[in-house]
């Protein structure tokens, strides 16, 4: 049988064969869309709450004070109502992906993921005739509910299909998507701004990434390791020859019948995460949703052009300012997504914090020096801002971004997988909640040092990764538990060395191994 010799690990041979074969991208690319409805969704809000005729039929408060020619340069967005807009559909997802994590592990990531799309659809339809908040933000909460489900399934759908030597790349495909959302939103709305009720179609537009996962999700494959977990094996074992384009799978279908095994041993999934031998994913899968959320990525997504027009530009050329951001996200992206299972996750994640940390302090600097008097900034600064948004968003793209979801859907044992990563999922959304509902107040309160705050939590973060963080490049999922965390100077405290009691072989036997 074939194998791959892992290079940076000269110990580890493994016997795992897998082609990178046109099914298994096919099935990559199609669930990886659902990265589309987040992205779109992140990049949409800013540049439709800095519409006026959207101000104005929704949130004329606002608009009133936006219109004051002398307000605060900081503060002439800081409302609440404005700021659940934008993070009532955070609020939704964090409660559904709990859900979610029971239905992929119950029913399937295959299923999980159409359930998605049909949520976020519905919301867009509601969003599309609002003709009132409550209508605006029921469509948010729908909305919601579908980005809950997909983020919890997608990434895991990805991970589980990869063979684990281009585990990472595939992964990213979903946060590839995410930043190609947001930079159609964002084009979206450059154009949108200049027509009469254009807000309507920034927000109708959302369901096009749902209808192609939707229709896009009947020709994807369910992932083996679910199959196999709900005791389809046989199943389970054509949809792992067919992912991987070979018949020799033995090796990796044992390995998958030994964890699912174990999986369904444990009933509830939930109070096993609270135990001690998951607490080590549990803190790095939490820890890193927050950290993400603490590099201050979604002051500048959410409220980029808000940001930009605050900083004195004229409301298109701050949505301009934003589409390019959004180039430079995809682009660094794309990096990341050839680099990871090279040179690791770790050595990513450093360097994005150095960069991060830098750039938003410059912006802070930047800010501190400019805008004594509640004047715009001078042209000169207003451009350093933007080139050190730009270098921020790169940093964040090449790092925190994807990583953010890959490692969280790699690190749990399958017992625990899916609840597990829907903790993690869900404290994504309850930090980016939080972000989202406090940015612009603390911008109002805090001024420039509101970018200081966040560089604070960069260095807070490299120092975490460095020390805590142990390297996951190029490990099969089902073997994380004994090479990555028995060995880690530190977590290694928590691991039993309990050995599985179930044996395959009876099993395979009945599958001619
Ligand atoms: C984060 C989002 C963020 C986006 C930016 C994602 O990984 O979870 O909160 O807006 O990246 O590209």
């Amino acid at each position: 049988m074939g194998g791959f010799v892992i290079t940076g690990l000269p110990d580890i041979q493994t016997k795992f064969e897998g082609k990178v074969t046109f099914y298994l991208v096919v099935c990559a690319l199609i669930a990886a869309t659902g990265g589309l409805m987040f992205g779109y969704d992140i990049g949409i809000s800013g540049g439709v709450t800095s519409m006026d005729d959207f101000l104005l039929k929704f949130f004329p408060l606002v608009y009133e004070k936006k219109k004051r020619a002398k307000e605060d340069l900081f503060c002439k967005y800081d409302n609440h109502k404005l700021q659940l807009f934008t993070s009532s559909l955070y609020l939704a997802a964090l409660v559904s992906c709990l859900f979610a994590s029971k239905m992929c592990r119950g029913f399937g990531r295959k299923i999980t993921i159409q359930v998605s799309s049909i949520f976020f659809f519905m919301g867009v339809i509601l969003n599309l005739g609002a003709d009132n908040l409550r209508m605006l933000i029921a469509g948010r909460i729908l909305l919601g509910v579908g980005i809950g489900f997909a983020n919890q399934a997608i990434p895991l759908f990805l991970s589980e299909i990869a063979p684990f030597h281009v585990r990472g790349a595939l992964n990213i495909l979903f946060q590839l998507n995410i930043t190609i959302g947001i930079l159609i939103a964002n084009i979206i709305n450059y154009y949108a701004s200049k027509i009469p009720n254009g807000w309507r179609l920034s927000l109708g537009l959302a369901g096009v990434p749902a209808l192609i996962l939707c229709v896009g999700s009947f020709l994807i494959s369910e992932t083996p390791t679910s199959l196999i977990e709900r005791g389809r094996h046989a199943e389970g074992l054509e949809a792992l020859k067919r992912v991987r384009g070979t018949h020799n799978v033995e090796a990796e279908f044992k390995e998958m019948l030994h964890a699912s095994e174990t999986a369904r041993q444990v009933e509830r999934p939930f109070m096993s995460i609270f135990q001690r031998t998951s607490f080590p994913q549990l803190v790095i899968g939490a820890s890193l949703q927050f950290f993400q959320q603490f590099t201050g990525i979604n002051a500048i997504m959410f409220y980029a052009p808000v940001l930009f027009e605050t900083l004195g530009f004229k409301n298109n050329v701050s949505l301009l300012s934003a589409v390019t951001i959004g180039i430079v996200n995809v682009l660094a992206t794309i990096v990341s997504l050839l680099t990871v299972d090279k040179v690791g996750r770790k050595l990513l994640l450093l360097e994005g914090c150095l960069q991060m940390f830098l750039s938003m302090a410059a912006i802070g600097a930047v800010l501190m020096t400019n805008t004594g008097q509640n004047q715009a900034l001078d042209p000169d600064s207003a451009k350093g801002v933007v080139i050190f948004t730009a270098l921020f968003v790169t940093g964040f793209a090449w790092s925190w971004g994807p990583l953010g979801w890959l490692i969280p859907s790699e690190i749990f044992p399958l017992e625990t997988r899916t609840a597990g990563y829907a903790v993690a999922v869900s404290s994504n959304m309850l930090f980016t909640f939080v972000i989202a509902q406090l940015y612009l107040s603390m911008l109002c309160r805090m001024r420039a040092g509101v970018f200081f705050f966040f560089s604070m939590w960069i260095a807070v973060m490299g120092v975490f990764v460095a020390v805590f963080l142990p390297e996951t490049k190029n490990i099969p999922l089902d073997e994380m538990v004994t090479r990555v965390w028995k060995k880690h100077w530190y977590w290694k405290r928590y691991m039993d060395d309990g050995t599985r009691s179930f044996k395959a072989t009876d099993i395979l036997d009945a599958y001619s191994y």
